[in-house]
C-alpha cells in the first residue's frame, strides 16, 4: 500500500519518541512491503517559536491531504504563561476541531508484565482492558468562554454544549466498538445536574435502544465512575463520555497500568486522516535526554496502521514485538520495578525493532 504519513514531533520529549516511532514505521513498510512516505510539520510551541502560531496554515493542509497523522506532544513550561496570546495547547485543539476528530479512542489496559508497576494492588488489576471512548470536538471545550468585569472583581464563562446529533455520532462509535469486544457499554454523565447530561442520557438511550440493543448497557455518573474505576476496574469494556469527563477518566485511568509512557489514543473523525498520539505529555524535565519510553508512540504507530491504514496484521505484529521485549524484561525508567536493567530511548525502540 502507498500511504502518505505526517510527523508531527511537536515539543519536550516529542521529537525524541517521534523519532523512534518512524524507525519501527519504516521496518513495517520494509517488512510488508508497503511504500510510506514520512513527512515533518510544525505544531504546539515550536510552531510558535518559528511562525508565530500553534498550528501553522502549511500543517494543516498536510495533515488533511495525508492518509493518517502521528504527533508527538505539544507544550512546556516556555510557553506557560496563563496570559500569553497563543498557546501550543491551542494546536492540539485547533487541529482536532478542523480535521473533524471527533472521536478519541484511549485504550487502558495492563501489560501483565508490568503488573507491579501499577499503583493498584495487582489482584484489583487482573483483566483490566477498557477502551475509553470521549467525545473530542465538542462540550465545555469548544463552547462559548468568556471574562467581564464584576462588581467583585470578574467574572467568566465556560459553556457547556451537546447537541443530539454530537451525542448520537460518539455513542455510535463506542457501541460499534462495544460489539468487537465484550459488548458492554457504559456512558458516563452528571445527568442529576447538568442538563447538558441529561440530553446526553437520553439521547445515548435512545441510540442504544433502537440500534444496539444487543449490548449490555449501563450509565454512571461521573463522580461515581472515579471511584469505581479504582474500585473495580475490570468490570468495564466500553466507555463513553464527552470532552471534559473524558480528559479528567483518562488521566485516571492511565495510572492503573503504571505509566502515561504505555498508553496509545486515536482520534478520529467520519471520514478523512485520523490523529495519533501517545497519551503522554512532553515531559520538558526529561526532553532530549534519551530517557523517555518510546513504547506509548510506537503502540500510537500501531493504532495507525490498524484503524488509519486498515493493516491490522501490522499492527498486530508491533504490539507483540512491544509485549516480546517487556517479556525479554527491558524497560525505560518509567515502568522499571528494580531488578531490571533500565534502558534508555533508542535502545528500547531497536529492541523492539529486533522483535518485529
Ligand atoms: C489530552 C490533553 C489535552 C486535552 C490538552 C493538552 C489540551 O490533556 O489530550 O487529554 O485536554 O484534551
Ligand atoms: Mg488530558
Amino acid at each position: 500500500m502507498n500511504a502518505e504519513i505526517v510527523l508531527l514531533p511537536g515539543d519536550g520529549i516529542g521529537p525524541g519518541v517521534i523519532d523512534q516511532a518512524e524507525r519501527v514505521l519504516a521496518a513495517v513498510a520494509d517488512q510488508y512491503a508497503h511504500n510510506f512516505s514520512l513527512s515533518r510539520e510544525l505544531i504546539g510551541g515550536i510552531a510558535i517559536d518559528k511562525l508565530g502560531v500553534a498550528l501553522p496554515g502549511q500543517t494543516l493542509e498536510a495533515c488533511l491531504a495525508s492518509d493518517a497523522v502521528l504527533l508527538g506532544a505539544v507544550g512546556g513550561p516556555k510557553w506557560d504563561d496563563p496570559s500569553a496570546a497563543v498557546r501550543p495547547e491551542q494546536g492540539l485543539l485547533s487541529i482536532r476541531a478542523e480535521m473533524g476528530l471527533f472521536a478519541n479512542l484511549r485504550p487502558i489496559a495492563v501489560f501483565p508484565q508490568l503488573a507491579d508497576a501499577s499503583p493498584l494492588r495487582p489482584e484489583l488489576m487482573t483483566g483490566v482492558d477498557i477502551l475509553f471512548v470521549r467525545e473530542l470536538t465538542g462540550g465545555i471545550y469548544f463552547g462559548e468562554q468568556k471574562q467581564a468585569p464584576h462588581t467583585s472583581g470578574h467574572i467568566a464563562h465556560s459553556t457547556m454544549t451537546y447537541t443530539t446529533g454530537e451525542i448520537e455520532r460518539i455513542v455510535r462509535v463506542a457501541a460499534d466498538a462495544a460489539r468487537l469486544r465484550r459488548g458492554h457499554l457504559t456512558s458516563v454523565d452528571k445527568a442529576n445536574v447538568l442538563e447538558v447530561s441529561r440530553l446526553w442520557r437520553r439521547t445515548a438511550a435512545a441510540v442504544v435502544g433502537s440500534e444496539y440493543p444487543d449490548l449490555d448497557y449501563d450509565v454512571v455518573l461521573v463522580d461515581a465512575m472515579a471511584m469505581h474505576l479504582i474500585s473495580r476496574p475490570s468490570s468495564f469494556d466500553v466507555v463513553v463520555t464527552g470532552n471534559l469527563f473524558g480528559d479528567i477518566l483518562t488521566d485516571l485511568g492511565s495510572m492503573m497500568t503504571g505509566s502515561l509512557g504505555m498508553l496509545p489514543s486515536a482520534s478520529l473523525g467520519d471520514s478523512g486522516p485520523g490523529l495519533f498520539e501517545p497519551i503522554h505529555g512532553s515531559a520538558p524535565d526529561i526532553a532530549g535526554q534519551d530517557v523517555a519510553n518510546p513504547l506509548a508512540t510506537i503502540l500510537a504507530a500501531a493504532m495507525l496502521l490498524r484503524h488509519g491504514l486498515g493493516l491490522e496484521l501490522e499492527a498486530t505484529a508491533v504490539e507483540a514485538a512491544v509485549s516480546t521485549v517487556l517479556d525479554h524484561g527491558l524497560r525505560t525508567a518509567d515502568i522499571a520495578s528494580g531488578d531490571e536493567p533500565i534502558v534508555g530511548t533508542a535502545a528500547m525502540a531497536s529492541a523492539v525493532l529486533e522483535a518485529l
